[in-house]
Order: structure tokens, then C-alpha cells, then sequence
């Protein structure tokens, strides 16, 4: 094959098909918007909800809340980084901005600004959300409950972190 034709050949069947690939690819990257920087304001911003209403739907939603921040702390890492930890402090703030029952995600935001998450290892973080969800058992008056067992009954198998 001469040179000239095999230049026309590579041009055509390689080189301007990934061109134009490559194009569309970064053109599909430039339209998904990028996260912004998330900043304090964000993070610790008032509650976003309106009021909820009805108590059945309420409380059903606060079971299955409590059984999910309890799970999080229970197999959060025993030695987090400080990525992590800040992650957690994030989530527990925007968790109380977004709660979906805002009068119960106003009390929240009061109980925060008392206790603030306790974030520097898997006890610290467990211990914190029993506590807190004591002061809501409080003021419904519930039941106080015994954070001693706490571990033991969110611990998903994390005392076997390979079978987790
Ligand atoms: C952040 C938040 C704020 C809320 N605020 C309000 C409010 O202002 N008004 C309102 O009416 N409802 C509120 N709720 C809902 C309320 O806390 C209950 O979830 C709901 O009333 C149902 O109660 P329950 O008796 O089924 O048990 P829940 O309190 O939902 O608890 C579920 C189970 O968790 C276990 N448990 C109990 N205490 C603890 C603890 N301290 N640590 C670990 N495990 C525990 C027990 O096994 C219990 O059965 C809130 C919920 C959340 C998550
Ligand atoms: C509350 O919600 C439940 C479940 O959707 C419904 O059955 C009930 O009728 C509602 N109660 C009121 C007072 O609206």
C-alpha cells in the first residue's frame, strides 16, 4: 500500500472516529452540572420541611429514622479518618435540615445545638445517637432507654467485619 493511501485509510477509520468520540464524551461530562463546593451555610442552615401532621405517619417515620441513624453508627469505622468524621458531622447536620417531619427536625436542631454529633469513632458516634434520641424519648415521654446494650442491638455483624 502506498504511504498516501494508507494515511487516508488511518485518518478515516481512526483517527477522525475517536476525534469525534472523544468530542461527545467530554461534551456528555460538560453537561452534568459539577456538586459545589458545600459550605457551612449549607450544612447548618434551617430546617427545610413544613409541618407533619399526621402522628401515625409520623411516628412510623421516626422508627424507621432512629433504626437507620442507630445502624450507621453501629458500623461506622471503630478508628475513622478525618474525612470520615467529617462526613458523619455533615450527614447529621443535613439530616437535621431535612428531616421530613419539620416540627420534630426543629427540636432536633435545638437538641444539636446542645449536644453536638460526637464523631471521633464508632462508640463516641453510637453513644451520641442514644443520647439524643433519650432527650426526644424524654420529651414524648417514653421510655428512657439503656445506651449499655446499644452496641449489641445495632451491631449488624460488625463484631465479624469480613462476614458484614
Ligand atoms: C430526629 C428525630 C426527631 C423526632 N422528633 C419528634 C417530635 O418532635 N415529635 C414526635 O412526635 N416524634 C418525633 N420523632 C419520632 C419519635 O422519636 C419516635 O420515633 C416515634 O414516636 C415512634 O416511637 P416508638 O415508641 O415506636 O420508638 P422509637 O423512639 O421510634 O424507637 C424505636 C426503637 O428504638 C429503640 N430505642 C429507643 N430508644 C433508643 C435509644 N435511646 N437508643 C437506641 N435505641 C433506642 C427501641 O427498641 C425502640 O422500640 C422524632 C424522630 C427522629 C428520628
Ligand atoms: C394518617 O395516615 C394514615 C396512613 O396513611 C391514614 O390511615 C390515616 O387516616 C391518617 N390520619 C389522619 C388523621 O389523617
Amino acid at each position: 500500500m502506498r504511504p498516501l493511501s494508507l494515511f487516508f485509510l488511518l485518518l478515516f477509520v481512526v483517527i477522525l472516529p475517536s476525534f469525534f468520540y472523544l468530542k461527545a464524551s467530554i461534551h456528555t461530562r460538560e453537561q452534568i452540572t459539577p456538586l459545589p463546593e458545600i459550605n457551612k451555610d449549607v450544612i447548618t442552615g434551617p430546617v427545610v420541611m413544613p409541618q407533619l401532621g399526621n402522628a401515625t405517619i409520623k411516628a412510623e417515620l421516626g422508627r424507621s429514622s432512629w433504626n437507620l441513624l442507630h445502624t450507621m453508627m453501629g458500623r461506622f469505622p471503630e478508628h475513622p479518618t478525618t474525612d470520615e468524621k467529617e462526613a458523619l458531622r455533615s450527614f447529621i447536620y443535613l439530616f437535621s435540615r431535612l428531616y421530613p417531619c419539620g416540627e420534630c427536625a426543629t427540636e432536633f436542631q435545638a437538641i444539636l445545638a446542645r449536644y453536638p454529633p460526637q464523631v471521633s469513632s464508632r462508640v463516641a458516634a453510637s453513644q451520641w445517637a442514644c443520647a439524643v434520641h433519650n432527650i426526644v424519648n424524654q420529651r414524648l415521654q417514653k421510655e428512657i432507654f439503656d445506651c449499655g446494650t446499644v452496641a449489641e442491638k445495632y451491631k449488624c455483624g460488625c463484631d465479624d467485619e469480613k462476614n458484614a
